[in-house]
């Protein structure tokens, strides 16, 4: 099976080919924003893709028109309810964008973050960028 590494988080997980991006973060306990639910209808699941993004399938119009109102978009850029792994591995960093969706779907945890209280599982650049977050 493929592995998956998500950033910031620097969680590992192996999925079956197939699986989105975002659910490869779901099964690996990412934060990743989804404001939508994963129906192609708001990118904030919106990643770069480090690594792989060659095994996966093409983006489909739909995709492509969703990703047109996401932030900073480049050509590393997929939405990640709608990109699944192929054969291959793949490095992924889920955009600010999606990391600032996830504190808004989590106001508890978003508080706990602004008294100071990361996750005990956050890697320390995750910690660094949710506390900048929580703070705006
Ligand atoms: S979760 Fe809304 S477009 Fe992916």
């Amino acid at each position: 099976m493929p592995k998956v590494t998500i950033l910031p988080d620097g969680l590992e997980v192996d999925v079956a080919p197939g699986t989105s991006l975002l659910s490869a973060s779901q099964k690996a306990g990412a934060l990743h924003g989804s404001a939508c639910g994963g129906v192609c209808a708001c990118s904030t699941c919106h990643v770069y893709v480090l690594a792989g993004l060659e095994s996966l399938g093409a983006p489909r119009e739909r995709e492509l028109d969703i990703l047109e109102k996401a932030f900073g978009v480049n050509a590393t850029s997929r939405l990640g309810c709608q990109a699944t792994v192929g054969e291959k591995d793949v490095t992924f960093e889920v955009t600010r964008e999606s990391l600032q969706t996830w504190l808004d779907e989590h106001p508890e945890e978003r508080k706990a973050i602004e008294r100071g209280e990361v996750p005990a599982s956050a890697s320390p650049e995750l910690g660094r960028r949710l506390r900048k977050l929580a703070r705006q």
